[in-house]
């Protein structure tokens, strides 16, 4: 059985002392929570705030970007090694943001998942096609290579591997995917990566949905069968909204 995963993403948005504030809020809302796991993904200079202020809540940290060496002469840039030093359990990589504002390329992605791996941090792959792409009946086979090129020469333990389906066109848009086209896809995915590993280590990895989720869709997607989880951007900076995503059962 996967654990249920909701992931908040809050990209370049909350300062050291909303980050506080926020953690103060949640805590409470979700203290009865049992069988969900939460992570929360803030700018990595609230990281080490945002670590504590959860400290004995269960909820989990990550980043939202690591570069894919450890250490040496990479000005601005942020080491594995330094966020698993700071408590981080997860990573966001491949996002689409990265890959159409960064520039960031299939080459590229694959080095951070490795490197990820290497620190003992778990790699959250987003995927997904833009509305071009899906106009043109080409969403399967972008996934795809997607997957494929993201995750070549990867191993990793059982459940130390999370993907994420985000429709580029669903991403902060306020237009989710149907849970029908989640599901398709998400089944899609897991059909892939069943061609890539072993069963157990293939059955292992959770597959989360992201775009647009909210309070009041996201038990649609979690009753899919494939879907193990949110991404979640917008809906995750208001502690009671992304409670109430967290609390779906
Ligand atoms: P959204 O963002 O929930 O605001 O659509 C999701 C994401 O970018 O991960």
């Amino acid at each position: 059985m996967r654990t249920p995963l909701i992931v908040a993403n809050w990209k370049m948005n909350k300062s050291i002392q909303d980050t506080e504030n926020f953690v103060r809020e949640l805590v409470p809302l979700v203290s009865d929570v049992s069988g969900t796991e939460i992570v929360i993904c803030p700018p990595f200079i609230s990281i080490p705030a945002l670590r504590g202020a959860l400290s004995g809540s269960g909820i989990k940290v990550g980043a939202q970007n690591l570069f894919w060496e450890m250490k040496g002469a990479y000005t601005g840039e942020i080491s594995p090694l330094m966020l698993a030093d700071a408590g981080c359990n997860y990573v966001i990589l491949g996002h689409s943001e990265r890959r159409q504002i960064m520039g960031e390329n299939d080459t590229i992605i694959n080095r951070k998942v490795r490197a990820a791996l290497d620190a003992g941090i778990i790699p959250i792959l987003c995927v997904g096609e833009t509305l071009q792409e899906r106009e043109n009946h080409m969403a399967r086979e972008v996934v795809k290579d997607q997957l494929i090129r993201n995750l070549k020469d990867i191993s990793f333990a059982p459940g130390g591997l999370v993907i994420a389906y985000e429709p580029v066109w669903a991403i902060g848009t306020g237009v989710n995917a149907s849970s029908d086209d989640a599901q398709d896809m998400v089944g899609f995915i897991r059909n892939c990566l069943a061609r890539l590993y072993q069963r157990e280590q293939a059955e292992s990895i959770r597959i989360l949905y992201g775009g647009s989720v909210k309070p009041e869709n996201i038990a649609e997607f979690m009753a899919e069968e494939d879907v193990d989880g949110a991404l979640v951007g917008g809906a995750s900076l208001q502690a009671e909204s992304f409670a109430g995503i967290v609390r779906f059962k």
